[in-house]
């Protein structure tokens, strides 16, 4: 395909405003899928995403457009994740492409991730056309919107299309908008081959898959073609473009996007941002680097029965397969048994790969308290990072500790600030920066991540009853005063349930804790001591009394079905308990007593 008619865009927004919809009415308008083929979300392609409503990968779709130029133009959309954890997935998608749609709710206006992904857009030399949806909406409110996307983002808004991606208006104007408004690419296709790796995944068909986009030269199935990083050679066994199901082709040239797959066996051989070109005559530079993907929050991942320990082991290993920023290594817990320490991007990363492996391969899982990564400075003059609280090193040899920070954008209407800063000051954080844009005003904090990674984001979303967005991005390490305070039941310490604080916030996190834990632990026939403790000292303590003899008699006599109901239950619930000593504890409990109130 010639350069000026190809178009390579992406599609920027905050969560919920209406990206996947717009990308369905783009396919579906330019009959890229057949209307009986159509099915909601069309780009979304796991189960969890759909259920969701979130999206996770990057996915591509290549649309053929007949614009009123009467020429046929070939539209590249790259759908880029929404949600702050997979900012970098973001940020790599977007250097593959020469323009974006921002779409922005006339309903809501401009959000915190709004803001954050317009940025990246920007920093990728984006050209961008604003896009305000839903004015369908009586709440509607384009003017307003337009001028803040102008106040706030600094863009120029004047000639924004106005959609409804939901009804289809404006769909028309949009595809007009890609071709006259946003550049072609450019490259020189006689060139030697220079292709970026912008995404890969393990289909259980067809191996690794890679996608790439051309910057110069042509690939051509057959080639033979060099991973300029890591220097390794594969042949291209299969060359397609995405409709968005593979459809095969014979060569890609300079500013296309497809995939090729040439038996690689693992994601983990193809980097992202990795550079790609031919085996012989290829290009002498690589294109700029990019950083990889590292996991800032760990916890561990164990099975309530221990004899599905390899059962996990497998469904790890294949999830990994797929997705190369979720890492893991072996953990043995004195309370848990086996398990495996876990990586993840943020919070909702780890919540998506949780709920895949419980409900994709039927495990029941013990999550422990998630924890990021601290740098513990020891009287040596080492330096150890700290990815589990349980590994902590024995206080006389340490000298400091030092713990994430991020730079967190909080957009909030007027009349919620108040509850939002008071929020903010109670985890630490440090006001930087408060603006306004109409009646919604924007606050910047820095705070430590170890504060946000519990509840933050649930809280934030229910003191503002959900009209607070949020985003953040890492900013580096600083010292503190921090602590590892742990959890004794019936004397004997939880490690699971151990976690990193700051030694100001210690008891009221110890009480909150044992507290909870007093509440969700059943009774036993005896009286279990439950206590918080930082080294030997008992920072919170509550005791859980004894069961009263007479509590069992309603069980005897009675409905006969009824009883073996409340038996059956009883046994589902056994087998979300575990011992400690001789103490059973509910799975549940290790969730709820990490959640602040
Ligand atoms: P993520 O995939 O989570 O990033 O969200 P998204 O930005 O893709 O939003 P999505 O397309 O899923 O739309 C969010 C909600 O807004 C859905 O319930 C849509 O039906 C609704 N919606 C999208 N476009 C319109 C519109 O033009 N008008 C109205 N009234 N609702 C819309």
């Amino acid at each position: 395909t010639e350069l000026d008619r190809i178009r390579n865009f992406s599609i920027v927004a905050h969560i919920d405003h209406g990206k996947s919809t717009l990308a369905d009415r783009l396919i579906q308008l330019t009959g890229t899928v057949a209307q009986r083929d159509m099915k909601e979300q069309i780009l979304d392609s796991m189960d969890i995403e759909r259920e969701r409503g979130i999206t996770i990968k990057a996915n591509t779709v290549r649309i053929d457009y007949p614009a009123k130029d009467g020429k046929t133009y070939v539209l590249n959309l790259i759908d880029t994740p929404g949600h702050v954890d997979f900012a970098y997935e973001v940020s790599r998608s977007m250097r593959a492409v020469e323009g974006s749609l921002l779409v922005v709710d006339a309903s809501q206006g401009v959000e915190a991730q709004t803001l954050a992904n317009v940025y990246q857009a920007i920093d990728a030399g984006h050209e961008i056309v604003p896009v305000l949806n839903k004015i369908d909406l009586p709440a509607a409110e384009p003017e307003r919107v337009k001028e803040q996307i102008e106040d706030v983002i600094g863009l120029d808004a004047h000639d924004a299309v106005l959609i409804s991606a939901k009804s289809g208006l404006g769909i028309p104007e949009v595809l007009e908008a890609i071709v006259t408004r946003l550049p072609a690419p450019k490259g020189d296709r006689n060139a030697p081959l220079k292709a970026m790796l912008v995404d890969s995944w393990y289909d259980p068909y067809l191996g690794v898959v890679v996608m790439i986009r051309v910057m110069d030269g042509v690939i051509r199935k057959g080639d033979r073609i060099k991973m300029m990083q890591t220097g390794a050679i594969y042949g291209v066994d299969k060359l397609a473009v995405l409709k968005p199901q593979m459809v095969d082709i014979e060569e890609l040239g300079p500013g296309e996007i497809g995939i090729w797959t040439g038996s690689i066996k693992q994601v983990r051989d193809t980097r992202v941002g990795d550079t790609i070109t031919t085996e012989k005559k290829g290009c002498e530079t690589p294109l700029p680097g990019f950083k990889p993907a590292q996991p800032v929050v760990f916890c561990g991942l164990f099975p309530v029965d221990a004899n599905d320990f390899e059962d996990l082991r497998d469904a790890i290993e294949k999830l990994q397969l797929n997705d190369a920023s979720f890492s893991s290594e072996m953990e043995t817990s004195a309370a848990l048994g086996f398990g495996f320490r876990c990586g993840f991007l943020g919070l909702l990363h780890l919540e998506v790969i949780r709920d895949r492996l419980e409900r994709e391969y039927d495990l029941d899982l013990i999550t422990t308290a998630p924890s990021v990564v601290y740098k513990i400075f020891l009287r040596d003059g080492t330096m150890q990072e700290l990815h589990n609280p349980a590994d902590m090193p024995d206080l006389t040899h340490v000298d400091h500790i030092e713990e994430p920070r991020i730079k967190a954008t909080i957009m909030v209407p007027d009349e919620y600030l108040g509850d939002v800063l008071k929020l903010c000051q109670d985890r630490r954080g440090v006001q930087l920066n408060l603006t306004y844009a109409g009646n919604r005003a924007m606050v910047e904090y820095d705070l430590p991540l170890n504060e946000v990674v519990f509840d933050f984001y649930d809280r934030l979303k229910s003191i503002t009853k959900g009209y607070a967005s949020f985003d953040y991005q890492l900013t580096g390490y600083a010292e503190d005063y921090l602590v590892k305070m742990s959890i004794l039941v019936n004397d004997e310490p939880v490690d699971a349930l151990s976690m990193m604080v700051h030694r100001d916030r210690a008891e009221m996190r110890g009480r909150a804790m044992v507290e909870k834990l007093k509440d969700l632990i059943p009774r036993h026939m005896f009286k279990i001591p439950i206590q918080a403790a930082i080294g030997g000292r008992v920072i919170a303590r509550e005791t859980l009394s004894a069961m009263r003899k007479d509590v069992t008699a309603k069980c005897y006599g009675g409905d006969a079905t009824r009883k073996r109901k409340l038996l059956d239950k009883q046994k589902a619930g056994k087998k979300k308990m575990r011992q400690f000593g001789k103490v059973e504890i509910p799975q549940a409990a290790f969730i709820s007593a990490l959640k602040m109130d």
